[in-house]
This record gives C-alpha cells, sequence and structure tokens, in this order.
C-alpha cells in the first residue's frame, strides 16, 4: 500500500526576500518529497507566505500601499525563485486566506471550549508616534548592562546579555525614532501547563529525532510551561480575535494553521478531502523546520492541533543553521546570498547537490564553504557522473540489442537501492550521495579500462565499442536515477538522451538494451570561478531585504527642510555631467587623514581612476571593495596633498557617520553612462 504523506516546508515570512539559507530547507523538503513520488507513495508538498504581524503593517505604512499589495508582489517573488531552483510544491497559498481565517476560528474556539485560554493585562512599550506597541526588535537602545549603544530590545550583541525592552536605557522605536512609553492592554494567553505530560510523551515518541527529542525533554519541559500570549490589541495586520474585538491573533497562531489551510486550498483545486489529510485519514503529516522554530512547531503547535482534534504531525524533521565559508551569512562580505543573485550567475543544480551531499538526519548546522562547493561539484557532478555519459553517448548509434556482460556491475548498482532508498527517507541524504558516489567510482573505473575512445579509432572493435557504451551509458542512467530526487534536471536529460523515461525508482532494476541514442548535449558545466565571485560582489552590494527594523526611521520631511532645493536647472545643464557607473577595486586608508579614503576605481576593461573621497567617516575600506558606485567622470581632476584625485563618488547625507554612498542595482555594469 502507497503511503499517503503531507509534507511542509516552514512559510517563510512575506517581508524578505529568499536566501541560501532558506534554501536548505525547502530544497531538503523538495528532494523528500519527490524521492517518495519516485518510489510509489502519494507525497503533497504544502507551503504558502506567511504573511502577518507588525512587519507587514509597518512596512505598508511606509511605502505607502496595502498590505495585500506587498503579498501579493512577495508571492510571486517568492514562487519565482522557489521554481529557479526547481523546487516544486504542489501548493503554494498565503495566510492571509480565508480558508485559514476559518480554521483559525475553529481551533480558537476549540481552545476557549476547553477553558485553556486566559486573559489579563500586559504592559508593554508604546510609539506614541506610530501609534502601536513595539515588539522587541523595533526598539533599541543602551544595554542596561554594559552601556553599549544601539543594541535591540532583548539582547546586547556585546555582551551577550538579554533583558525586557523596558530595562533599555535611552530607548528609541525604530518606527519613528518616538521615545517609547509605558502602556497596559489585555492579552489572551493560552495555557501550556495543562498539556506538559502529553508534550513530554508525544515529543519522545519517535515524532523527532532522538537529540532533538532530549533537547527538548531537557530544556523546554523542565519547568512549568509558561502561558502563551497569543493576542496583540489594534493595529495590528492580521486575523481579528472573533470575542476579543480589537484584538488581533499574534502571526504565529494563524502561521501554522496556514499549513492545513494551505492544504484546503489545493483540496479545493484537486476535488479533494482536506479531512483525509489531516483529520483520521490515515495520511501521514511531515513538518521540516529549522532548529529556531523547534518550540512553536513541538509544543503550542501539538498542543493546538489536540484540542482542536486534528492530527499531530507524524514527524518533526529539524535542521540547523547555514554558515557561508564557516561564518554567519554576513552582508558585506558578500555572503548573504539571495535566491535571485545564485539564480543569476550559477546552476541551481550545484546546490541541490551540495546541499544533499551535506545534509544528515541531525539538526547540524551545514557550511557552504565556497572552495569546497566548487571542487565538489566539479569533481562528483561532472567528473564523475556527467562524464559517464559524455565520454561515451557520441561513439554509438544505439544501444547494444542486449545488455552484455558488465561483470556484475549493474546488478551490484541495482543492490544499492535499498540502503539508499533508507538514506533518503531518514533524510541522511549525504549518506545517499556517498553511495550514489561509490557507484560512479566504479562505472568510472569500467570506462577507463575499456577506454571507448580508443576502441572508435579501430573498426575492428565496433561490436566491443558497442558494448562498452552500452555498460556505461545503463551505469549512467542508473545514476541519474538514485539521484533524481536531487537532480531532476539531469533525471530528465538522461531520460531524453536514452529515450526512456526515469520515472519511478525500480528504473534502476533493469537495464536498458537497443534504445536509440539522442544527439548527446552538454549535461552540468564546471563550476565557473569568476560568475562565483560576480555572484560574492553582486551580494555584496545588493540593498538589504526589506526589514522594518533595518528601515530609516524619523520623519522623512525632515532632509529636505534642512538642505533646500537647489535653483532650476536645464536638462542640457544636467547632461554636461558624466556620470558613470564604477566598481571600486581597492579602497584603502590614507596615512594621517581622518577623513578621506583612496579608492581606485574600474570603469571596465583596463579604464582605472584614482579618487579621495571623503568617507572614512561612515566607511570602512573593506564595505567597499567590490561594490558598484555612481562616479562623476568628467570632474576636472583636482591635486590634494595626498595625490591626485580624478573625480568624485556620489553620496547622499549631511556628513560624517551620515554618509551613503549611492548603488545601483546589482546588474549593472562598470563603465555605463547614468542618465
Ligand atoms: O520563522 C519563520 O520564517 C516563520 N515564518 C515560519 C512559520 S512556519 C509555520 F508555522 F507557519
Ligand atoms: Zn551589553
Amino acid at each position: 500500500m502507497p503511503r499517503r504523506l503531507l509534507v511542509t516546508a516552514a512559510l517563510p515570512y512575506v517581508n524578505g526576500h529568499i536566501h541560501l539559507g532558506h534554501l536548505v530547507e525547502y530544497i531538503q523538503t523538495d528532494i523528500w518529497v519527490r524521492f517518495h513520488k519516485l518510489v510509489g507513495n502519494q507525497a503533497v508538498y504544502i507551503c504558502a507566505d506567511d504573511t502577518h504581524g507588525t512587519a507587514t503593517m509597518i512596512r505598508a505604512r511606509q511605502e505607502g500601499r496595502s498590505e495585500q499589495a506587498i503579498i501579493a508582489e512577495m508571492a510571486a517573488a517568492h514562487q519565482a525563485d522557489f521554481a529557479g531552483f526547481g523546487i516544486a510544491f504542489d501548493h503554494y497559498g498565503s495566510t492571509d486566506s480565508e480558508s485559514n481565517r476559518q480554521l483559525v476560528h475553529r481551533i480558537w474556539a476549540a481552545l476557549r471550549a476547553a477553558g485553556h485560554v486566559v486573559e489579563r493585562d500586559v504592559t508593554q512599550l508604546y510609539d506614541p508616534k506610530a501609534g502601536c506597541f513595539l515588539a522587541d526588535r523595533f526598539v533599541k537602545g543602551t544595554c542596561p548592562k554594559c552601556g553599549a549603544a544601539d543594541q535591540y530590545g532583548d539582547s546586547c550583541d556585546k555582551c551577550a546579555a538579554t533583558f525586557s525592552p523596558t530595562e533599555l536605557k535611552n530607548a528609541v522605536s525604530t518606527l519613528s525614532g518616538a521615545t517609547p512609553e509605558l502602556r497596559s492592554a489585555k492579552h489572551c494567553f493560552v495555557r501550556l501547563e495543562p498539556f506538559r505530560a502529553f508534550l513530554k510523551e508525544w515529543t519522545a515518541s519517535g515524532t523527532l529525532h532522538p537529540d532533538m527529542a532530549r533537547w527538548i525533554a531537557n530544556t523546554f519541559l523542565v519547568d512549568e510551561l509558561r502561558d502563551w500570549d497569543v493576542s496583540r490589541p489594534a493595529p495590528y495586520f492580521g486575523f481579528e480575535i472573533p470575542d476579543a474585538p480589537g484584538n488581533y491573533f499574534y502571526v504565529w497562531v494563524d502561521a501554522p494553521v496556514g499549513y492545513i489551510a494551505s492544504t484546503i486550498d489545493w483540496c479545493a483545486k484537486n476535488g479533494d478531502d482536506w479531512k483525509r489529510w489531516w483529520e483520521g485519514g490515515g495520511a501521514e503529516i511531515h513538518h521540516f523546520i529549522g532548529k529556531d522554530i523547534t518550540y512553536f512547531h513541538t509544543l503550542f503547535w501539538p498542543a493546538m492541533l489536540r484540542t482542536a482534534g486534528i492530527d499531530l504531525p507524524a514527524k518533526v524533521h529539524i535542521h540547523g543553521f547555514l554558515t557561508v565559508n564557516g561564518e554567519k551569512m554576513s552582508k558585506s562580505k558578500g555572503t548573504f546570498i539571495r535566491a535571485r543573485t545564485y539564480l543569476d550567475h550559477l546552476d541551481p543544480q550545484y546546490l541541490r547537490y551540495f546541499y544533499a551531499s551535506k545534509l544528515t538526519a541531525r539538526a547540524e548546522d551545514l557550511d557552504l564553504n565556497l572552495d569546497e562547493f566548487a571542487a565538489k561539484v566539479n569533481s562528483d557532478l561532472v567528473g564523475k557522473v556527467a562524464n559517464l555519459a559524455s565520454r561515451t553517448a557520441k561513439f554509438v548509434p544505439r544501444l547494444a540489442a542486449s545488455y552484455p556482460d558488465d561483470g556484475g556491475l549493474f546488478a551490484r548498482g541495482a543492490a544499492e537501492a535499498d540502503a539508499i532508498a533508507a538514506a533518503y527517507e531518514a533524510g541522511d541524504f549525504a549518506e545517499a550521495s556517498r553511495r550514489i558516489m561509490a557507484l560512479a567510482d566504479r562505472a568510472n573505473e569500467f570506462v577507463e579500462q575499456a577506454a571507448p575512445w580508443a576502441l572508435k579509432k579501430d573498426p575492428a572493435k565496433a561490436a566491443e565499442l558497442e558494448r562498452a557504451c552500452t555498460v556505461s551509458l545503463n551505469l549512467f542512467r542508473q545514476l541519474c536515477v538514485y539521484l533524481a530526487p536531487v537532480l531532476p534536471g539531469l533525471a530528465a536529460e538522461a531520460s531524453h538522451l536514452l529515450g526512456a523515461p526515469i520515472a519511478a525508482w525500480g528504473d534502476a532494476q533493469r537495464p536498458l538494451a537497443g534504445n536509440a541514442i539522442a544527439p548527446f548535449q552538454h549535461l552540468v558545466a564546471r563550476v565557473d570561478p569568476a560568475k562565483l565571485q560576480a555572484m560574492i560582489a553582486a551580494s555584496a552590494v545588493e540593498s538589504p531585504a526589506a526589514a522594518p527594523a533595518a528601515a530609516a526611521p524619523v520623519d522623512d520631511g525632515a532632509a529636505l527642510a534642512a538642505e533646500p532645493l537647489a535653483p532650476v536647472c536645464t536638462f542640457e545643464d544636467f547632461q554636461k555631467v558624466d556620470l558613470r557607473v564604477a566598481r571600486v577595486v581597492a579602497a584603502e586608508e590614507v596615512p594621517k587623514a581622518k577623513k578621506i579614503l583612496k579608492l581606485t576605481l574600474s570603469l571596465g576593461g583596463d579604464q582605472q581612476r584614482t579618487v579621495f573621497a571623503g568617507i572614512k567617516t561612515a566607511y570602512k575600506p573593506e564595505q567597499l571593495t567590490g561594490r558598484l558606485v555612481v562616479f562623476v567622470a568628467n570632474l576636472a581632476p583636482r591635486q590634494m596633498s595626498f595625490g591626485l584625485s580624478e573625480g568624485m563618488v556620489v553620496a547622499a547625507g549631511p556628513g560624517d557617520a551620515e554618509i551613503f554612498v549611492l548603488s545601483p542595482d546589482a546588474g549593472a555594469k562598470p563603465g555605463q553612462r547614468v542618465h
């Protein structure tokens, strides 16, 4: 009997673009779903945008448009990014949907009816200018422990102290710059302590990797479980609480319910009944999440589901975080890489394979070391897998009429099917990759020995050549079957090459014979180091993902008042200034100069200019190297005490710490004129 699997990946926030950190999860889940589809299980991959919360509301205000407009724009961007990586959701919904509202109401009514909801006043910081309560990350101030300035409301990144935002000194709202004040409001709480015995049992019952189950038991479940604050007073973007008007469900209430609502919407489109998946229909529910949201998925969520009589997940698959070159992703180093930026430069198959080769069932962090990335892709995908086809497919028009004696090679590969399948099932894709590459090594030894390129030169060896190519191409295809969950594109190309679709796991059990071989097309190219570098350089100059915490506060009109507009100039006047895109190829300090940095700019080709720019008070040299700037190219050169300055870099702001160098969007090329 095929299994019925309802599989979810965490719903990405609508407020930011997808980056390589997100993709660890979506690619991993996609591989797992594709594997199950290939072995004949019915798997449904469900996702949606997580839309509600203060951040969406503030962004809508700042941009002067509706939340729905932002949601629509970001839904399109997210889905295009996912599709670019071959991530094939069966349904991609939104938590801002009618089906979600109704289901949240139903679960809420069940929590109320069971007596799990309590109400009490909460005193919080309130922004009188923005007219809303402030979540911790919207307050900044001086650390009460060590005195470090500019710290968020919950913790200090200098001394690692944690505190409540009311303890911050000189607190300001990052939304408006106003000084927050304390205000009280009624909140609804869900009591979790009554669920403790159930949660202890459920988290230890095989629903989690044993390491995670132990961690949860030893941290969250040791002390009394605190009541969960599930409401936010208006204004808040979300669903209003039906029996507490003026209050809204906290985004983390309706986000996981979105898993079910998105299933409901998928069922509505496909004539299915969502209850077959979520209510006693015998389906297995699998959540894939990052370790940072374990608490929500292993405590709140099961408590909500159980109260509402909805099925509990069969398994919560928890993974670690992504580091790049051994460190947290960093904007200034260009290692905070958006999905789109990656796609602009590199083949998505590389990343799918690299992540697969690193992922285990444990919640360990995964490091994307870019040298290792290039080396592994080149050695495994290009050198071991694609190589088998590229060295043989052009030599013969078709496979031999019957599969020749290969010394047991194909049979040995076929016998690996169960072990590889078990590794996929367990989420140990690293183990699956190792086993597949071990088979690839043997196949390559065979090709080396058979040397079809030598046989091709001797017409008397045509039959031997046909046999060698038949074995080699069948071994190639067997690898492509095993790799199909990771590399669906490669599997499709292998299907085309040999005129036989790779459609089932069992396709690795039977060799092909007699098939015509289609003209060979290049399968996977080696990683181009220049493109890798270009991706890093482009990432370093991208504006940060839209996030209100990072948005400029205060009144936008103030800057204009401080520096009124200059008299009108004609278009011809403007045209006299030749503005060009330039890349900073070097940035260095100038001895004794407090405000000056020496910049070497490239205008493309071998055209370079030296500029002494008064921006040292706001920029470190390493923040500038590699980024694109706007350059006044025809400004008369100026002799300064440090040397000749051959133009000017354009920047905004009054000076000192407030200097903002202008950059064109990614994609602009050095030397292009700015009109
Ligand atoms: O952490 C996050 O990015 C959340 N948006 C995940 C929500 S997952 C689910 F519960 F909806
Ligand atoms: Zn501190």
